[in-house]
């Protein structure tokens, strides 16, 4: 599995934001689209199909390359805190097709349950599916995300996961169950604690963005 933490200082930024505890909900609720738009702006490098023509221009003849429309990338945003990291993603991908995946950790046990599942029963052949959910803790949630996507023949290596934080925890996790898998994420943090937070993160993204 392979994990990026790009290196702009844009991103590096936008995550600083999202840090700070004074940072009041709607400006984080930003914070947090502008990071997904620059995350999957970097993962979509070298991974979008097009298509190549020519076209008049106002003063000759062109070649040009267009982001081929016909196949449009699958974003599976995980509710609620996927919602915020994906919100900016239509101003950079021309071309998406947009399924629901609500998850929700118990507190206690810190299990995900599926309380939305919005995939159709077939994904045309090839997808390119980005999975965005700003937090990757323990890992439980992210992990049964893509287990539903293989249910559905989505191999690995057409799944891209967008994320705010990582943690240990889940990227071990990923990397044991998902090996052909690339994760982007604007930081990696050290540790999980026993209430499941990444620390030291920037806190419930959910609660953060929508109350
Ligand atoms: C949070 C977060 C991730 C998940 C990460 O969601 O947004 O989806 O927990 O935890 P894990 O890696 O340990 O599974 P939460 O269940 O709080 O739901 P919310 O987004 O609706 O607030």
């Amino acid at each position: 599995m392979l994990v990026f933490v790009p290196p702009h200082p844009l991103i590096k930024h936008w995550v600083s934001v999202l840090r700070n505890d004074q940072t009041p909900s709607p400006i984080f609720k930003n914070a947090m689209g502008e990071l997904g738009r620059l995350l999957i702006y970097e993962a979509s490098r070298d991974w979008l199909p097009t298509v190549t023509g020519e076209i008049q221009t106002p003063l000759g003849v062109a070649s040009v390359e267009f982001i081929d429309p016909r196949e449009p990338v699958v974003i599976v945003p995980i509710l609620r805190a996927g919602l915020a990291l994906v919100e900016h993603a239509s101003s950079i991908l021309p071309a998406t097709k947009t399924y629901h995946l609500g998850l929700v950790r118990n507190e206690e046990t810190l299990q995900p349950s599926i309380y939305l599942n919005k995939l159709p029963e077939k994904l045309p052949e090839g997808s390119r599916v980005l999975v965005v959910d700003p937090m990757l803790a323990t890992g439980g949630t992210i992990v049964a995300a893509i287990e539903l996507l293989s249910g559905l023949g989505i191999a690995n290596k057409q799944i891209k996961v967008i994320a705010a934080v990582a943690a240990p925890p889940a990227l071990q996790k990923l990397s044991e169950k998902f090996p052909g898998l690339q994760v982007y994420t604007g930081t990696i943090d050290p540790t999980v604690n026993e209430k499941g937070f990444i620390v030291p993160g920037l806190g419930d993204a959910g609660d953060r963005s929508y109350g």
